[in-house]
């Protein structure tokens, strides 16, 4: 039998009772496409209150799950994404928490899809050498984009967005850091 010695883990949710078509107007009245995001406005703003709350309970669960309880997350950043935005189609990292999650307001198509961080570990393996990709086989995992659909991740899992191009995708990011 084979030992797990090194992990990581992604926790998904479908959420109920959150205003999604409050958020997705204020999404697109506040279109940010392509230019920097302001990360904290959503944090206070009364439109997210709902979805923050909810948020924040999921990514403890998350946390307490790896964690002991000496520690609580709290969301330090928070912001929205329209469509197939440049700054989330690239493979890329959150350096400015512990834990991210991503929740879809509204998405039909598309996926968010993680990097194995331990790539070198797939050195020679060959595709007929694979029935079924598992956790010490994939090179990445895809999780599909669904409105109410939230995904928490630790922060550093590479990470990148994909939607058809006419999409109207909207999704709200979140960083969480340890409370002090
Ligand atoms: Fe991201």
């Amino acid at each position: 039998m084979i030992i797990p010695i090194f992990s990581t883990g992604i926790s998904i949710y479908n959420l109920e009772g959150v205003n999604n078509s409050e958020i997705v107007e204020y999404v697109k009245a506040n279109s940010n496409f392509n230019k920097l995001k302001d990360v904290k406005t959503i944090l206070t703003e009364p439109v997210f209150k709902t979805l923050n709350n909810i948020v924040e309970e999921k990514i403890n669960e998350h946390y307490h799950q790896i964690y002991n309880n000496k520690y609580d997350v709290v969301l330090v950043e928070g912001w929205g994404n329209l469509n197939n935005d440049d700054s989330i189609t690239m493979p890329h990292i959150h350096t400015t928490g512990i834990i991210s999650a991503v929740y879809y307001p509204y998405a039909v198509d598309g996926d968010l899809t993680f990097l194995n961080p331990m790539v070198g570990l797939l050195s020679n393996q060959k595709f007929d050498m694979i029935d079924e990709y598992n956790p010490y086989t994939s090179e990445y995992i895809s999780v599909p984009s669904e409105t109410n659909r939230l995904v928490i991740f630790n922060c550093v899992l590479s990470h990148f967005a994909r939607c058809k191009t006419k999409s109207d995708r909207i999704s709200i990011a979140y960083n969480a850091g340890i409370k002090k």
